[in-house]
């Protein structure tokens, strides 16, 4: 699918978005990240601060290239900034950590928006992307057929039918100027009340089955 029609997508749902989503996976995805109180933070796909609510920083930039979704956050968080994840409009080198959840699967040229990353991000500095685990694309089908009988929270038809090619973003993190700290699978059972189960599987072979997939890469 073409990014306007992303586009286009994000602003029809923007008013409901918070409705749909699954609060657990969500509190999940933000809690892959490790940032620190005083860290100078972008979120890139911030939708309607979903994400960003968790987050207690102070210095924080909220970003979408969805107009209504900006409009919304703007209801939780204070700096938005309407744009493109490719073409990130911010002077070099003054962020520490850009947190990018379930965004790199729409981008037409997520190389782009890796390479922009780098350049706004300061030395050392970290970015975070998530993806929903690519092998488990079943889960997402049994998604998409509980949403048609009624199921709530099933999130909404946004066209995307696969994620994050893991293999591939490696690669262009590593050709970027990005070393990969750390790679971790998160949420083998997508219920909050499995809280504990999920904290035992994830340590284990299971983990591979994680719904949720976090690359941590530091800027070299
Ligand atoms: C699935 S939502 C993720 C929201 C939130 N980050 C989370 O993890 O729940 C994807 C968001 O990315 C935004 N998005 C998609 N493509 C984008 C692009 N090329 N540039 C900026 N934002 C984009 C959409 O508008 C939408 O708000």
């Amino acid at each position: 699918m073409k990014t306007n029609e992303y586009q286009k997508r994000f602003d029809g749902i923007a008013e409901t978005f918070d409705d749909v989503i699954h609060f657990y996976t969500a509190q999940k995805r933000y809690e892959s990240f490790d940032v620190r109180s005083d860290d100078i933070l972008l979120e890139v796909g911030s939708a309607t601060g979903n994400i960003t609510k968790f987050i207690q920083n102070k210095d924080l930039i909220c970003s979408d290239f969805s107009f209504e979704m900006c409009k919304k956050a703007k209801e939780k968080a204070t700096e938005v900034v309407c744009c493109s994840a490719e073409y990130l409009p911010f002077r070099n080198a003054v962020f520490d950590k850009i947190i990018c959840t379930e965004v790199i699967y729409y981008l037409s040229n997520p190389e782009l928006f890796i390479k922009n990353s780098n350049n706004v991000l300061k030395e050392n500095g970290t970015l975070f992307i998530t993806s929903t685990n690519q092998e488990m694309v079943f889960v997402h089908k049994i998604r998409n057929f509980l949403r048609k009988i009624g199921v709530s929270k099933m999130y909404f038809d946004d066209g995307v039918r696969s994620f994050m090619d893991e293999k591939r973003v490696k690669l262009i993190l590593q050709s970027n100027g990005f070393n990969i700290e750390k790679i971790s699978k998160r949420v083998i059972l997508p219920f909050k009340s499995m809280e504990k189960a999920n904290k035992i599987l994830e340590k284990t072979f299971s983990e591979k089955f994680g719904l949720i997939v976090t690359i941590k890469a530091a800027k070299l």
